[in-house]
């Protein structure tokens, strides 16, 4: 315990500006223009992987972005630990609200991280909580610490729907054998009370285009007289709430699994405060479904967001015009039980059904996946718990997250093994958003927890 303290501390500048080095690499998996730096991280976390410790790392080709694969064997009789995570990061815009460049990083002190945090893109979401995993095992081979085999498994794809892992699992099941996944792809409750994620929503995307005339319109000319697609799809969109805030497309609720009263109120026990949730938003009231508060509106029920609108006229001043098609990027999220293809062809006959004669729809299906809910009974949860008491203190609390991995449901239908979800970022840490960051304690802290996780991991399986 005392040494890793020691270790950490020793080389904590180096860490950091290890990770700076990968943070400047634009790794943007959605973004063909930046497929040479994303091949270009891969292989900066190939060497950092060989630096660390493994005694073999390859750059799996895949039909899409290459799976960086690591190991170090031990002894095939110990357990194995597979360590997952994701090379590749979300696009940077809106560019001009980043303070500093999304890939020049630069360490800069915030209320909530007086200890100073990296701001760049994939600082948190994930680079910067893969790198704890790596240099955890730097630290475990530099002090033979090391108790049991480990394996890495670090994709590029994760932020467009992991197709290629998919693919990849499919075909290697022997190869990525375990007795445990690892991911610190997550958040924790605060710097003073340590989480396990036990939970991940499922998600289903889809893309909808509505269409009226055959071209653009005078909007005096033809207003009034003809479906104007965008008018259209607005009032087709707000009919998909009712006023209590439930989703309306039948069928959507069948399979949601309703937690129970007891489980609701052993939720409700992690700290949460209404007021200083509005307040780091600046909203002056919270919104949702009606019968469950922030928490469970977040986590253990589904929703439905858009995500982007857009069509006709936006540019500078006004331009009288009724625009021949609209379109919409809309998400839902899902909770155990419920099937994301199901939910994707549920949406569909219902959008379909809701369009008013005048206008053609058309849903375009992207991507999804599955949600994930891990017992906390498990050895690997046991272990989690055991290492995240020792470095903060206290028992971390159990929580279901609203953010998706889809491809953590695929890991224990193909590999037969848990995932065990510690992550060591803030909510508040802006994955997704412009000024993301990591806070530089929850990087270090997280070093200092995951050899702990390895050691308990192993003699848990002892007994
Ligand atoms: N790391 C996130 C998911 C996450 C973040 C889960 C925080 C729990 C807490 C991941 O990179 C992500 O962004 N996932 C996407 C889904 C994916 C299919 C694009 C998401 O949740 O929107
Ligand atoms: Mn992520
Ligand atoms: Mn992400």
């Amino acid at each position: 315990m005392e040494q890793i303290k020691l270790y950490v501390n020793q080389h904590k500048d180096r860490f950091i500006h290890e990770l700076i080095d990968l943070l400047k690499i634009p790794s943007i998996s959605a973004d063909s223009a930046y497929k040479q730096d994303v091949l270009n991280t891969a292989e900066a976390f190939k060497q950092s992987l060989l630096k660390a410790g493994c005694d073999h790392v390859e750059i799996c080709e895949t039909p899409g972005y290459p799976i960086v694969y690591g190991e170090k064997i031990i002894n095939p009789d110990l357990p194995t630990v597979l360590v997952y995570g994701h090379y590749d990061v979300q696009p940077a815009d809106p560019i001009e609200l980043w303070e500093s460049g999304p890939f020049e990083p630069v360490i800069k002190n915030t209320k909530i991280h007086p200890d100073g945090a990296i701001f760049a893109r994939g600082a948190c979401d994930d680079k910067g909580q893969v790198y704890m995993h790596v240099k955890a095992l730097e630290y475990m081979t530099q002090n033979n610490a090391l108790p049991c085999n480990i394996k890495f498994m670090i994709e590029g794809e994760e932020e467009v729907g992991s197709k290629s892992l998919g693919w990849f699992v499919e075909r290697n099941q022997e190869k990525l054998a375990n007795d445990v996944i690892l991911i610190s792809d997550t958040g924790m409750i605060s710097r003073e009370q340590p989480s396990i994620t036990t939970g991940l929503r499922g998600l289903s995307y889809v893309e909808v285009e509505v269409t009226g005339p055959n071209r653009d319109l005078h909007s005096g000319l033809y207003g009034g007289a003809v479906a104007n697609p965008i008018n259209v799809l607005a009032k087709m969109i707000a009919s998909l709430h009712d006023e209590n805030n439930h989703i309306t497309i039948p069928g959507f609720y069948d399979k949601v699994e309703e937690m129970s009263a007891v489980d609701r109120a052993e939720m409700a026990k992690a700290p949460f405060s209404l007021d200083a949730y509005k307040e780091a938003l600046d909203l002056n009231d919270i919104y949702g479904e009606k019968g469950y508060v922030t928490n469970e509106r977040t986590s253990i029920r589904p929703t439905l967001d858009v995500n982007g609108i857009w069509g006709g006229y936006t540019g500078e001043g006004a331009k009288t015009v009724i625009a021949s098609k609209a379109y919409a990027k809309i998400s839902m999220r899902l909770v155990p039980n419920q099937d994301w293809q199901e939910i994707t062809a549920l949406f569909k006959t219902h959008f379909e059904s809701i369009a008013p004669s005048g206008v053609k729809v058309l849903v375009k299906p992207h991507h999804g996946g599955q949600g994930y809910v891990t017992p906390t009974t498990s050895i690997g949860y046991q272990a989690a718990k055991l290492a995240l008491k020792d470095t903060f203190g206290i028992d971390p609390i159990p929580v279901r997250s609203g953010g998706s991995i889809p491809i953590v449901a695929l890991f224990e239908k193909e590999l037969k093994s848990k995932s065990i979800l510690i992550g060591f970022g803030l909510n508040s840490d802006a994955i997704h958003s412009p000024n993301e960051h990591f806070g530089v304690f929850n990087f270090l802290k997280g070093i200092e927890t995951i050899p702990l996780f390895f050691k308990y991991f192993v003699e848990l399986n002892k007994k």
